[in-house]
């Protein structure tokens, strides 16, 4: 495709969309939105207005037909992103789809199967934390040989406040499917088995969840933990540690002044994830238009989406069935 300017349609444009939105218009080298779609048309009006002359598609069908459309950025509601992903595929444009693939192992095998009947990869799912420079600190030690083999993987994703909706089920595929796939990003081998446990929100609905912990076992032996709390008290976080044959790996914290006063120190947490990771959004948007403009995708999978949905499967069978369930996953094609 070149080194042109991409341009990228948005469908969906709430609280991701939107941030998506700016980030191609203003904080990309090499990209522009020229339409934007959402089933609620003033919300993309909202956000069309801010990106310089871009038009309001009627129609997913229309926004993705539309010739002026290089490529498309999926950030409906979880439920739509599969149907939408294959439409894409279908009309041989790159996909950015917000995480999760789709909501169904499934549906992501219909996703899988359509990127392979094209023979390349046009479809990358946003598990930006691949682009968190603390994520990628960790990455890099661990794969250079800092600690040698991996032993264990802890990972804690914390929010200020809980819905109270939220069930086990809604909880692993939306939230910690993001740990999940850092989990298999970072450790070496593929997971085998997962068991959940959880705390409930209130013991009238046991299917609620207010605080969920994942155990993993990785192909090599290696061990995980992936502990989700909804309610933290104090801020969103996320962190990540890695326990090897020879040291421990952290994240680093995000960065925040020291403030010093009344006889102690303190330093903010940061509130919402939008600040946490507003950087990594930026960096995913550059690296997927680069992606695009080089012809070669980089990013996080289909197969990387069917993967996460795979063990997130596993772990709803698990809540079920208050046992360790195995991994039961098709063969990795030669694409991925
Ligand atoms: N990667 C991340 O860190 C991250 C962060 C937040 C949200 N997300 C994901 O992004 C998606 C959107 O989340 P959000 O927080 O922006 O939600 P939101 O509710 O703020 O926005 C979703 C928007 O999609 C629109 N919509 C729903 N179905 C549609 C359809 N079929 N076609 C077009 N538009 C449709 C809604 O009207 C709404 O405006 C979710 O799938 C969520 O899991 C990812």
């Amino acid at each position: 495709m070149g080194s042109e300017t991409i341009n990228v349609g948005v469908i969906g444009t709430g609280a991701i969309g939107g941030i998506h939105a700016e980030n191609l218009m203003r904080r990309t080298i090499g990209a522009k939105v020229v339409a934007l779609m959402d089933i609620d048309r003033e919300r993309a009006e909202a956000v069309a207005a801010a990106c310089d002359g871009a038009r309001v598609s009627h129609e997913v069908s229309d926004l993705i037909a539309d010739p002026d459309v290089d490529a498309v950025l999926v950030a409906s509601t979880d439920a739509s992103h599969a149907e939408i992903t294959i439409a894409c595929i279908e009309a041989g444009k790159p996909v950015l789809c917000e995480k999760p693939l789709a909501t169904t192992v499934a549906d992501a095998e219909r996703v899988l199967r359509a990127e392979l009947a094209t023979g390349r990869r046009l479809a990358q799912v946003g598990f930006m934390r691949e682009y968190d420079q603390a994520h990628k600190d960790l990455y890099d030690l661990l794969r250079g040989g800092a600690i040698g083999a991996a032993l264990k993987i802890r990972s804690l994703h914390v929010n200020p406040r809980f819905v109270r909706e939220l069930t086990i089920d809604s909880v692993i595929t939306n939230s910690l499917i993001h740990d999940i796939h850092s989990a298999r990003w970072i450790m070496p081998s593929e997971v085998e088995s997962a068991y959940v446990q959880w705390v409930p929100a209130d013991q009238a609905r046991p299917r609620s969840a207010r605080l969920a912990d994942i155990q993993l076992v990785f192909a090599d032996g290696a061990i995980g933990s992936l502990e989700y709390n909804g309610d933290s008290g104090y801020g969103y976080e996320v962190k990540v540690e890695v326990t090897g044959e020879t040291g421990l790996i952290s994240t680093a914290d995000h960065p925040s002044p020291a403030l010093r006063h009344s006889g102690s120190v303190t330093r903010a947490i940061t509130p919402n994830w939008p600040q946490r990771f507003a950087q990594a959004y930026i960096d995913e948007a550059q690296d997927w238009i680069n992606a695009i403009q080089g012809n070669e995708a980089t990013g996080p999978s289909a197969w990387d989406g069917y993967m996460s949905l795979v063990v997130a499967d596993a772990s709803i069978r698990s809540a079920n069935t208050g046992r360790p369930e195995r991994i039961v996953a098709s063969e990795k094609p030669p694409l991925y």
